[in-house]
């Protein structure tokens, strides 16, 4: 069982045999994100280790640095240094700034954006991200008098934002999306008068907690912590960061070590925010065998040490709206976990997955269905029904990085061998993914 590079991003995965040993998984995306945005916004250094050396930070990076922020090279060994230009330091960028295909990147660049007084920043992406709403985004920041423009009436990229001083405002998010959520905070930090976001459930909540680290003027009240208050006037001051590894990267091991026949995989250092951690809740229902070690605090956020180790009778299981912010990158993964439980699984409450890098309810269907597995799509949700065998044969990630790794798992335990196209799709989150599979495949 061993992956060969057949071209840049077509690759053959072998079915069989078992995943052995530990892997260190990257950092995590969204505090990678936020580690730099609100380091430039900062006064003074701010120092970052672990930072997640992929695509979508590096097109974070690469827009500050357009702006005219200073940031050291991003890699996997070394800290990652950047030089805070304070709350209204950002240059006008002569070019368009690129946004790759990282709709973080897009939604919290333009609450950062909207209060620039007297610039102008015209904000892009890939083929994926141009085809993703912004209006949800740009939608509350007009409340706060946000000047943005775009495609289909400012639904889509490219986006053109002209700064304004803004005015703070009590906004309810119609969903718990953790990206609208931010860029309203990061909007009210430059509004007049405070600012508060009501959300329908909690989505992650790494902004509030490294805002409060930055030193910002934060509140957290009301029915399980949804009102969020901002009140401007705290200039931010750099600090340091260590970002945690990213339990949305761990879930392709944590499912794999599950299912996967003989598996017994450690994954070091794991970000267990309890607003991420759907998945372990999910796992645990279905009878996992999950444990834990060496838990604790680092920089304001839980992490710890997690052995999966393979269980035979995996239990089906049911995610509704409640869950599903908890998980929304995970149900790629979990899809594969349900075709090898015994019995149907019920995902409902998750249109926003069909407004991700793709649709994902779509996709995993189509790719999954092409290995022989038993799915219903619904407008909302999937059915899937568990034990069907899979087959081995060509799939295609359709560009998304999520999709990749999953379909990669799947394809570790079906008869023969397959094919995955676009499987470069990785390297938007978890550039190391391919090799850390041969290596707890040896
Ligand atoms: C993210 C929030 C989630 C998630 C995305 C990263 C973030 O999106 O899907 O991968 O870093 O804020 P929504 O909050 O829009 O659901």
């Amino acid at each position: 069982m061993k992956i060969t590079d057949c071209e840049a991003s077509l690759r053959e995965i072998k079915s069989g045999g078992s995943l052995v040993g530990t892997v260190t998984v990257p950092g995590d995306k969204s505090i990678s994100h936020r580690s730099l945005l609100f380091g430039a916004i900062a006064e003074g250094e701010t120092t970052i280790k672990g930072l997640l050396p992929a695509d979508d930070p590096k097109n974070t990076a690469n827009c500050l640095k357009d702006m005219g922020v200073k940031i050291s090279p991003i890699n996997s060994t070394e800290i990652v240094k950047v030089e805070g230009v304070g709350l209204d330091g950002f240059q006008e960028p002569e070019k368009v700034l690129d946004c790759g295909n990282s709709g973080t990147t897009m939604r919290l660049l333009l609450g950062l954006l909207v209060g620039r007084k007297n610039r102008h920043f015209i904000l892009t992406g890939d083929k994926s991200l141009s085809k993703r709403p912004m209006r949800r985004a740009g939608q509350p920041l007009k409340l706060m008098g946000a000047k943005i423009d775009g495609r289909s009436n400012g639904e889509f990229a490219p986006l053109s934002v002209k700064g304004e001083q803004l005015h703070g405002a009590i906004i309810g998010t119609p969903v718990a999306s953790a990206q609208i959520k931010s860029a309203i905070l990061l909007a009210a930090l430059t509004a007049e008068g405070s600012t508060t976001v009501i959300e329908p459930a909690n989505s992650r909540d790494h902004t509030e907690r490294m805002l409060k680290a930055f030193g910002a003027n934060i509140e957290i009240s009301g029915e399980m912590g949804r009102h969020i208050t901002i009140k401007p006037g705290s200039n931010l001051k750099g600090t340091h960061i260590e970002v945690p590894g990213d339990i949305s990267s761990a879930a392709f091991w944590l499912v794999a070590g599950s299912i996967v026949p003989g598996s017994d995989i450690t994954i070091k250092n794991v970000g267990l925010n309890p607003t991420r951690t759907g998945i372990l809740e999910i796992l645990h229902q279905m009878g996992a065998n999950i444990s834990y070690l060496n838990t604790k605090e680092i920089a304001g956020e839980p992490v710890g040490d997690i052995k999966v180790v393979h269980s035979p009778q995996l239990k089906p299981f049911k995610l509704d709206g409640e869950i599903i912010p908890k998980l929304v990158d995970e149900v790629p993964i979990l899809t594969v976990a349900a075709c090898f439980c015994n019995g149907v699984s019920e995902i409902t409450g998750a249109s926003e997955l069909r407004i991700k890098e793709t649709d994902r309810l779509e996709v995993m269907t189509r790719q999954l269905r092409n290995m022989g597995a038993k799915i219903e799509e619904h407008e909302d949700g999937l059915t899937v029904y568990g034990g069907n065998k899979l087959l081995g044969t060509e799939v295609d990630s359709e560009t998304d990085h999520r999709v990749a790794m999953s379909l990669a798992i799947a394809a570790l335990l079906a008869d023969g061998n397959s094919t995955l196209s676009r499987s470069n799709a990785a390297s938007v989150s978890y550039p190391e993914f391919w090799n850390e599979l041969s290596k707890l495949q040896s």
